[in-house]
């Protein structure tokens, strides 16, 4: 092994269990109490620094996806992430490992302890999804690292929870958030992403993730939550702090983190204690007068639903807009089949984009007994990852699962979830902007494509895109 292929850490921090300081390759790093990573000596990191110790090691180097020893596939390392094969690796566990242990946090550095098992199968990533009493969100949350169960909750309400109190209040959430309230937003949908075309038509040339992908679903959260078009671009930059967490073009540290959770957490208190006071025709004001069984949510529970809301709505639905403009791009004939009998198509269209962009590569659950899955023994407690990225590519359920196609039915992707009590609350909403986006996209300007590398997030959680340039034949 080089030099450069070594991790080591010294000291644990009691609380968090993660490491206080250590080498990677040939970065020698520690752990401020602030949480900020430094050199021994107390100098800050400069930006390239960090990048690299996230990144950790390619284990892999440059052997191929073929060649490499199923133990070499090291998840836990954010370069494994990186690396432009990353499907194919997710094709040899499938195939040879379909549930395999790993370690570390990717992107984290100083999380090498903790161990994880990865989902990897459509068949077992169901599973595990429709079969709660035995794989837990409750416990530890339902990110790969523990969350201490009192911030659980309040950083990711629902999502966090366990029946019965995730039955109560997932069951309050919907009685605010019905489907009548969310076919109300069409047509703030539609005029919403005609304007965005509108703002960019005379130019021939955007940047699609800012001008385009990242402003339709902020806009219609907002809208939903009456939230003023001051305050959108702070909704915007915070939920970028949430779901960008180890891209430092983002964010450097747990603290901003836990203070960006705070600000959004303080702000949908704010905003329920107003609808209390002062009712408006808006989902928000659903949400606080909703009443199932006698009971209503608290303004807490509100302010918890906000930030799940405004991290789950946002770059979602943001990333599979940007990957299907990729995909288009990269696949004339599909776009020419889309234009050529778009009612027909768009539903298939829209289901083919998400299953492509799988915007949320993982959850996490943990095991509430001992238990067989996939060829391995789970103890209780174990934290037990579900790929949907890994599962919306497997030649078990779907015909060439590589090929961009956007008549593609049946297509079973997991997407949204793969069944089971929290499936995404808002994949309706989602379908109906990506749809309306594109249809708007397609007509007026059906040439856009993009005209550079795309900029990839730097995530195991969502499968980002933070920038990328696209032209197309001015319209006046
Ligand atoms: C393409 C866009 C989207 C994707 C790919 C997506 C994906 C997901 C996934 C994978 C889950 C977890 C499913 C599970 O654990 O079984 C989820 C849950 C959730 N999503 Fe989405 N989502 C999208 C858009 C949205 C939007 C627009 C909203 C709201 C405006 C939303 C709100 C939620 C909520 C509230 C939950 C938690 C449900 C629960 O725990 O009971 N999502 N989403």
């Amino acid at each position: 092994m080089s030099n450069n292929n070594v991790e080591e850490t010294s000291g644990h921090d009691p609380i968090t269990g993660r490491a206080t300081g250590g080498r990677i390759g040939d970065l020698t790093w520690q752990l401020s109490p602030e949480g900020t990573i430094t050199h021994p000596d107390g100098t800050p990191y400069s930006n390239d620094e960090l990048l690299r110790l996230g990144n950790g090691i390619d284990r892999l180097g440059d052997r191929s996806a073929h060649e490499v020893a199923l133990d070499d596939i090291d998840l836990g390392q954010g370069a494994t992430w990186l690396r432009p094969d990353r499907d194919l690796l997710f094709e040899r566990l499938r195939n040879e490992l379909p549930v395999s242990q790993q370690h570390g946090i990717p992107f984290l550095a100083g999380t090498r302890d903790l161990a994880w098992w990865a989902v990897t199968r459509h068949v077992d990533v169901t599973y595990v999804s429709r079969h709660p009493e035995l794989f837990a969100s409750g416990r530890g949350g339902t990110n790969i690292g523990d969350i201490p169960d009192e911030l659980a909750e309040f950083l990711g309400s629902i999502i966090n929870m366990d029946a019965p109190r995730h039955t109560k209040i997932r069951r309050l959430i919907s009685a605010g958030f019905t489907p009548k309230r969310v076919a109300a937003l069409d047509d703030a949908v539609r005029s919403r992403a005609a304007a965005i075309v509108d703002a960019i038509a005379e130019r021939g040339e955007c940047d699609v993730v800012s001008d385009i992908a990242a402003a339709l679903p902020l806009q219609v959260i907002c809208d939903m939550m009456g939230i003023p078009e001051s305050d959108e671009q702070r909704m915007f930059e915070l939920s970028n702090v949430i779901l960008g967490f180890g891209d430092p073009e983002y964010v450097s540290t747990i603290g901003d983190l836990v203070n960006a959770g705070m600000e959004l957490f303080q702000y949908g208190l704010a905003l329920a204690e107003a609808r209390q006071r002062d009712p408006r025709d808006d989902i928000a004001t659903a949400l606080v007068h909703a009443e199932v069984d006698g009971e209503r949510l608290t303004a807490a529970e509100l302010g918890s639903f906000f930030v799940l809301l405004v991290v789950a709505g946002n770059e979602t639905t943001r990333t599979a807009i940007s990957h299907g403009l990729l995909a288009l791009s990269e696949h004339p004939d599909q776009r020419q089949l889309w234009l050529a009998d778009m009612d027909t198509v768009s539903p298939t269209a829209v289901e083919e984009i998400v299953r492509w962009a799988s915007p949320v590569i993982h959850f996490r659950r943990t095991a509430t007994t001992d238990l067989d899955l996939g060829g391995q023994h789970i103890s209780e407690g174990d934290r037990v990852v579900v790929l949907y990225l890994s599962a919306n590519r497997d030649t078990g359920v779907f015909d060439d699962p590589y090929s961009f196609d956007v008549t593609r039915s049946p297509n079973d992707h997991v997407a949204f979830g793969a069944g089971g009590p929290h499936f995404c609350l808002g994949a309706n909403l989602a379908r109906r902007e990506i749809r309306v986006m594109f249809e708007e996209l397609l007509t007026r300007v059906p040439d856009l494509t993009v005209s550079g590398e795309p900029e990839r997030l730097r995530s195991a959680f969502i499968n980002g895109i933070k920038r990328m340039p696209a032209t197309f034949t001015p319209v006046g």
